[in-house]
């Protein structure tokens, strides 16, 4: 029965469809790079990373020489830091096995570092026209209500069979543009929970889902686990224009990334101040910032903030904390969002591209 939606899911597509940047081109390299950043990343907040990403490696021979820390501030806001990381050893193998271009074909792709079926079917499709489904969260959604599955979908064999079921039925032409429509359906008329349009979907006449009554109960999806909680103590150490920063170790969370230097657990303000002593800084005055949190995949920080006016920053007791200047370190120094809620006392606004000062009031100020 899925043979049916072919058709109307094209026409719809051809009439319906976003205009989007990574649209513009069939360039390989293009696609590839939308296709990681639209993991786990909404279509919006890509857009002007992905302009500018192309701008400044405008090839894979560049993504391959990029060093670290530029290709890291390129994907700064974007989170799950790995996604470039693995592009870049892609792009390297790219260069060393391919001369230099994307292989046309999905065994290829999927061997590359970081491409899994998903992207490999995306690529394949959307930027050399083969006929190979890809199968995201949007598509087994949708796929699921089509059917009626009751199943879990993240379940690796309800995956394979949406995947065997799909490419079945693939059109031996404009395999991309169907797998399109899949990602604007899923994004426009079939969302997620009880928030779909089925009335202005084109493939209705067909869902079992729509037909009996299930839109809210599918796709089955077994929860989650629960998130690890992990408090954490920022430190915001300040001496006129310059900022203390710290590099994250090159394995795990955040790896190799720049961060605001931070103590496991929750200190009170008498204990940060000891702490800084110890570091040989002589502290003028201490602000309790307000708390926030960040919550990563499998992580939530809890933090709790201090902004430390310092005497002078050079001499510190160990050597893993960098002292930069508040603007080269906006420029220059990839630092995650987590610490979105602090890096404005330093004129740093990471996950931005620009960045400026914001006033806080020092309600919490004191002397030392
Ligand atoms: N989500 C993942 N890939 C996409 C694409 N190519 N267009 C729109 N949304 C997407």
């Amino acid at each position: 029965m899925l043979e049916q939606i072919i058709q109307p899911l094209l026409k719809w597509y051809d009439a319906n469809h976003r205009e989007l940047p990574w649209r513009e081109s069939r360039d390989p390299y293009h696609i590839w790079i939308s296709e990681i950043m639209l993991q786990q990343t909404r279509v919006e907040a890509v857009r002007p990373y992905f302009d500018r990403f192309i701008e400044a490696l405008p090839t894979i021979h560049d993504l391959a020489g990029c060093p670290e820390d530029r290709l890291l501030k390129l994907w700064e806001g974007l989170g799950y830091y790995n996604r470039v990381r693995n592009m870049q050893q892609a792009a390297i193998q790219i260069e060393e096995q391919y001369g230099g271009k994307l292989p046309a074909d999905f065994d290829s792709l999927r061997s590359l570092k970081g491409i899994g079926d998903y992207t490999a079917g995306a690529i394949a499709s959307i930027a050399f026209d083969l006929p190979v489904p890809a199968v995201d969260g949007n598509v087994l959604r949708i796929w699921s209500r089509l059917i009626g599955c009751d199943e879990d979908i993240l379940k690796d064999k309800v995956k394979k069979e949406a995947f065997r079921q799909l490419k079945e039925v693939m059109p031996e032409q404009r395999g991309g543009d169907l797998n399109q429509a899949f990602m604007d359906l899923g994004s426009l008329i079939c969302l997620p929970k009880g928030a779909s349009h089925c009335q202005a979907c084109p493939l209705q006449f067909i869902c079992q889902a729509c037909k009996q009554g299930l839109t809210e109960v599918l796709p089955v999806r077994k929860k989650a686990k629960e998130r690890r909680l992990e408090e954490r103590t920022i430190l915001v150490v300040r001496d006129g224009d310059k900022v203390a920063l710290r590099k994250r170790k090159e394995q795990g969370l955040l790896a190799g990334m720049y961060e605001l230097p931070g103590l496991e657990g929750f200190y009170r303000e008498e204990e940060v101040l000891t702490y800084l002593k110890q570091r040989q800084l002589i502290p003028l005055y201490i602000e309790k910032l307000k708390d926030a949190k960040h919550v990563f995949s499998h992580v939530e920080w809890q933090m709790r903030g201090f902004l430390i006016r310092v005497a002078s920053l050079e001499d510190t007791s160990e050597n893993d904390w960098l002292f930069v200047d508040a603007k080269t370190a906006m420029q220059e120094y990839p630092l995650p969002s987590a610490f979105r809620a602090y890096a404005s006392y330093v004129n740093i606004q990471p996950g931005t591209f620009q960045g400026k000062e914001t006033r806080h009031p020092a309600a919490n100020r004191r002397k030392i």
